[in-house]
């Protein structure tokens, strides 16, 4: 579904990932893990074309999207939720909601209904502005935003960031609810034993290259990667 072949790209001269490669099959969950500034976010902002890309190739169901801007990409069904700023505090929940249609013809209070399927803890906050939100309600609005596409693939980046236990246990169940639905999944996670749980496949990063790939259980299995990338149980 999604096919990168050896991009190389940054914000200014300096390349910061260089020749990274991965793919992700439809219906796939994939994380992809990696030390703090490995340029695990430059990726995901590169797959939506949000940096200078130098070299390399990115294919999105079978089309070749490489240099496609971000609405663009929404227009193809690829949805992106950034690691930071992901909200607008001074809107409300639902302004926020209609915020992620803005790009897409049509009504969107059946999409509205789908997110809050997904999220019923949104449906009394409407009215609420984001930035009054838990953390939690604000990562669940992100993703709900990101949804309203109704899109068939979903960049995450590091979704569970600063979430208690308990809240991150109820994001990780409702990212693979959202797969049962047949979203495919791209991720970038910190937590990366708990991400691996519930993923097909996984990436390591490092310096912004590849460093290692394999199936979730492999890597999690892997005493070495275990020990350099995923700290104690
Ligand atoms: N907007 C930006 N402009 C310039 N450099 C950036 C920007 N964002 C990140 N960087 C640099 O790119 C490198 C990789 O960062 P990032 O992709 O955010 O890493 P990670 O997500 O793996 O922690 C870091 O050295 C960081 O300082
Ligand atoms: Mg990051």
């Amino acid at each position: 579904m999604l096919s990168i072949d050896s991009i190389t790209a940054g914000y200014t001269d300096e390349n910061i990932i260089n020749e990274v490669s991965l793919h992700v099959d439809e219906g796939e969950i994939v994380t992809i893990i990696g030390p703090n500034g490995c340029g695990k976010s430059t990726l995901m902002k590169s797959i939506f074309g949000l940096t200078r890309m130098r070299g390399g190739r990115i294919q999105f169901n079978g089309q070749d999207v490489t240099g496609l801007k971000p609405y663009e990409l929404v227009k193809r069904g690829l949805s992106y939720v950034p690691q930071e700023r992901n909200v607008f505090p001074a809107l409300s929940v639902k302004e926020n909601l209609e915020m992620g249609a803005i790009a897409l013809a049509g009504g969107i209070e059946g999409r509205i209904s789908l997110v809050l399927e997904l999220f019923p803890g949104l449906a009394d906050r409407m009215d609420q502005k984001a930035g009054t939100l838990s953390g939690g309600e604000q990562k669940m609005l992100a993703v709900g935003r990101a949804m309203i596409i109704n899109p068939s693939m979903l960049l995450l980046d590091e979704p569970s960031a600063a979430l208690s236990p308990k809240v991150m246990s109820q994001l990780f169940s409702e990212i693979r609810g959202i797969n049962e639905r047949g979203v495919t999944i791209l991720m970038v996670e910190q937590n990366a034993r708990r991400a691996l749980a519930i993923s097909d496949r996984g990436y390591i990063m490092e310096m912004g290259r590849n460093r290692l790939e394999g199936p979730a259980m492999n890597l999690l299995d892997n005493p070495k990667v275990c020990r350099l990338y995923l700290g104690r149980k």
